[in-house]
């Protein structure tokens, strides 16, 4: 198939494209760069051995784009293009909205004039909100977001149902990442923050490296094993595995389904230190401090309809997850730029 990526250059999309290569599919990137580096793109050349097809545009240029999906015949669009920091999101909504909605817009206009049908795009547990029913199913009700950009990601799942309902022949792949983190293994490509990491697994490895002095763990009175909070973390490499056999899956249905992308087990946020300094080590110092607002206890996916649909499960264990990501951050101390 030949599939557009928009965002491809960032960190989920670039290890998307390595995955959809590597299975015999073409890409062609469209991402403005604003959140990723030029360099990917050299990296993911080397990676794959294939020069990259990219187009330097703004997913809700209308015009830009309605000239890459006359110069291509796409099979399909994987949606990757988007604001992704919650805290932003909070300060910043007009933008989050005007943006996050604008790229899902005006790609899904450009699909239809261009005829092209099936679309899989970049959801996030963030939609179930605080539920507290383990594991999370795709047929339940969300609780509601805590913030914008989890708004945005539910905003955009409803226009891409409601498209996929009203568009003969469109069919559509909603998947909700949990917390995806590791790297790709020959160390070229991984996850970029740009300033203070706000996720846990980029913070672990700039303290790794003597970057930051130490974690700070948000809580040690949650009700979990060891009072830390619980996710299910995934490995990138088996995430963009899924998108793969999204793509494929597509192929041959029509209409929408919701996918969970997890791995179905959660470790706590001790767990996973524990595993790196194992695995890696190396210490990585930490104090427990306050617990942070809008922070659940536990978040774990049910994975069984991507197995049932897909016919993919993730297959990298925690500690492929934390050998990958020190190996990228040890090889990269700056990330891109470097
Ligand atoms: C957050 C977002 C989610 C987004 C995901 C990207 C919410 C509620 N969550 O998930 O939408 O898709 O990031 O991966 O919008 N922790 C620490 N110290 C730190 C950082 C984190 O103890 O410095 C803890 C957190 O309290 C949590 C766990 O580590 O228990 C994971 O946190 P994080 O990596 O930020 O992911 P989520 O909050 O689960």
């Amino acid at each position: 198939m030949k599939i557009l990526l928009s965002g491809g250059a960032g960190f989920i999309g670039s290890h998307t494209y390595v995955e959809l290569i590597n299975a015999g599919h073409e890409a062609v990137i469209v991402d403005n760069l604003y959140n990723a580096s030029e360099k990917v793109l050299e990296r993911l050349a080397e990676i794959t051995g294939k020069p990259v097809v990219f187009c330097n545009a703004d997913v809700a240029d209308k015009a830009a784009l309605s000239a890459i999906f006359a110069q291509h015949q796409f099979d399909a669009v994987i949606h990757f293009a988007g604001y992704k920091a919650v805290g932003e999101s909070v300060a910043k909504p007009l933008e989050y909205y005007r943006n996050n909605l604008d790229t899902t817009l005006t790609l899904c206009e450009c699909m239809r004039e261009a005829g092209v049908s099936r679309i899989v795009f970049s959801s996030s547990a963030t939609v179930y909100g605080a539920l507290d029913t383990m594991p999370l199913e795709e047929t339940m009700v969300s609780a509601g977001c805590t913030n914008p950009y989890g708004w945005t990601k539910y905003m955009n799942e409803r226009i891409l149902l409601d498209t996929a309902a009203a568009l003969p022949g469109w069919s559509v792949a909603l998947l909700r990442y949990f917390n995806p983190i590791g790297a790709h293994e020959s160390g070229r490509i991984g996850e970029d923050p740009v300033g203070i990491p706000n996720n846990l697994m980029p913070y672990i490895t700039q303290v790794a490296s003597g970057k930051r002095d130490h974690l700070s763990v948000f809580g040690d009175d949650y009700d979990t094993h060891d009072g830390t909070g619980v996710r299910d973390y995934i490995h990138v490499v088996d995430l963009a595995k899924g998108h793969v056999a999204a793509c494929e899956y597509l192929k041959d249905h029509q209409g929408a389904e919701i996918i969970n992308l997890g791995t179905g087990t959660g470790y706590s946020v001790l767990d996973l230190v524990n595993a790196f300094q194992r695995v890696n080590d190396i210490e990585v110092p930490y104090v427990i401090t306050d617990r942070r607002p809008g922070d659940i206890a536990t978040c774990y996916a049910d994975p069984t309809k991507a197995k049932t649909l897909l016919g993919w499960q993730a297959e990298k264990t925690l500690e492929d997850m934390c050998r990958d990501s020190w190996r990228w951050q040890s090889g990269n101390p700056n990330g891109y730029r470097d």
